[in-house]
């Protein structure tokens, strides 16, 4: 039997699965890594862990098979986007990396807003962001100007591993498109943003697409983790484009709703022409000649990892649900805002935090959780409602990650988004779309949306409850209007928090 390898580097951890010809997942394995938050806002990784630990996932899931049956025959990757890693030209690692959820440049994105104006826009089709590449990159010459001498090449996560595992460097399209360095109507860095930051257009590294064949694994890692030498790699992609793939969002008028650490909503579009409010995105698939828009919420899963960490961190977060299941709708008058590390979509905002409204005292800790996942669901909800203001039908909306792995959390996604929510037949997220990518490059399929077809299948359709979608209704501009009415609360709370 012959086998394609997904490996998805995500936040928390990695998780690499192998597909075989027939299209079946047929295994799996997880690893987790460290977040390091040295100071309030920051959040670093060492990319040593990442290697480690994806060698370390590879080798368990080789060891499942039996020897003669160890044929990897492609290998592909998603990975967290926008992070930051830095090699020097002996392609050391400079210093931990910094990731899309650290939020410590306020203050250069202010200044490529001001740098750039229009053209920003123009160029990228987002905006300054904190989460983004380049802001972290001119974070680190205004204050680690020591590091940014030696910079010889900066990479995205995915890429730095592919790196260790390939020897060759490369980026591609859809991880290139969240570093706000890149021209997405050309296809190539952007000369005039290097320039206008005083960039070498060196340190960018080679573009390729996502289908891309990169190189061979390399024989040394290959004999680690056990698979027959001359796996081809793959490029891969970001992992919100991936997780696209993996949930077959490969056609227009396909819309994502995918909860991981962070949340997102992502639907598909023909080309890069549609005009965005709100901080919405507009990047490069991991689909030849594709693209997607997209909101993002920063603390999706992370909410509700963080309200089990403290009310109930030695129970299953089945349990933890099935509690909240019992509560109706609106959780007795409590709304939580998910902004436990500042928020991206609607409001790019890095200094508001999140808030419960309402307590009460006949509030019990179902009640709670049942308004944290409420209030994830309205805070994805409001992107929802950008697209729609954007003229984007959003009646059907296929949802992946955490939010799918309870039916709770499914029927309140179909009653607040006001759609019909799809779940998924052994959803396997990103790490799916990757190991889709590298066996539509070994040729298995004549291409993606072929191979989605056949290994993508619907579970369940949840329609919206409309006793409940009403109930929502009301309960959603409230929730809004949380935001500016906290705001300078927040800002007044800030100095505090490093206290
Ligand atoms: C997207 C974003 C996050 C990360 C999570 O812009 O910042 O969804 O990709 O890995």
């Amino acid at each position: 039997m012959k086998y394609v390898m997904g490996i998805d580097l995500g936040t928390s951890g990695v998780k690499v699965i192998l597909v075989d010809e027939n299209g079946k997942v047929c295994s799996e394995a997880s690893k987790p890594y460290r977040l390091i938050q040295e100071e309030p806002g920051y959040c670093e990784q060492q990319p040593e862990d990442w290697v480690k630990q994806t060698i370390a996932a590879m080798k368990e899931l080789m060891e499942k098979l039996p020897d003669h049956s160890r044929e990897v025959e492609g290998i592909s990757f998603s990975g967290q986007m926008h992070g930051l890693v830095l090699l020097n030209e002996s392609r050391q690692v400079l210093r931990p990396a910094i990731l899309w959820n650290d939020t410590r440049t306020t203050a250069q994105c202010t200044h490529i807003t001001k740098r750039l104006g229009d053209r920003l826009q123009k160029i990228t089709k987002n905006r300054a962001l904190e989460g983004f590449t380049l802001p972290k990159l001119l974070w680190i010459k205004e204050h680690e100007p020591h590091i940014d001498q030696q910079i010889d090449m900066f990479l995205l996560p995915k890429d730095y591993v592919r790196f260790r595992l390939t020897g060759a460097l490369h980026c591609d399209y859809s991880d290139a498109a969240g570093t706000l360095m890149f021209n997405i109507g050309d296809s190539e860095w952007s000369e005039e943003i290097c320039q206008a930051f005083d960039i070498p257009r060196h340190i960018c590294p080679p573009l390729v697409t996502s289908e891309a064949e990169v190189g061979p694994l390399l024989p040394q890692i290959a004999r680690e983790v056990g698979i027959k030498e001359g796996a081809k790699v793959f490029a891969g992609g970001a992992d919100n484009a991936c997780g696209a793939i993996g949930a077959g969002i490969v056609s227009s008028d396909r819309t994502l709703c995918s909860i991981g650490t962070s949340g997102v909503i992502l639907s598909y579009e023909e080309d890069h022409e549609r005009e965005l409010q709100g901080n919405l995105h507009l990047f490069h698939h991991a689909k030849k000649d594709a693209f997607y828009t997209m909101g993002v919420t920063l603390s999706a899963g992370y909410s509700l990892n963080w309200i089990k960490g403290l009310l109930a961190p030695e129970e299953s977060f089945q349990s933890l649900l099935e509690g909240a299941a019992n509560i109706t709708p609106g959780a007795k008058g409590l709304l939580f805002t998910p902004y436990l590390v500042g928020e991206r979509t609607p409001h790019a905002d890095s200094s508001i935090r999140g808030s419960f409204i309402g307590l009460d005292s006949r509030h019990e800790r179902a009640h709670v959780v049942r308004a944290v996942l409420e209030g994830i669901t309205f805070s994805l909800n409001e992107s929802i409602a950008l697209f729609r203001q954007a003229g984007k039908n959003i009646n059907s909306i296929v949802s992946i990650g955490g939010g799918a792995r309870s039916r709770t959390w499914l029927q309140m996604q179909a009653d607040i988004f006001q759609a019909e929510v799809i779940q998924l037949d052994n959803e396997q997220g990103p790490a799916l779309g990757a190991a889709m990518l590298a066996a539509v490059g070994c040729g298995w399929y004549p291409s993606l949306d072929a191979c989605a077809d056949l290994l993508i299948h619907q579970t369940a359709i949840y329609e919206p409850k409309q006793q409940h979608a009403n109930v929502y209704a009301d309960l959603f501009p409230l929730y809004q209007r949380i935001y500016t009415q906290t705001r300078d609360i927040h800002a007044g709370l800030e100095p505090y928090r490093s206290v």
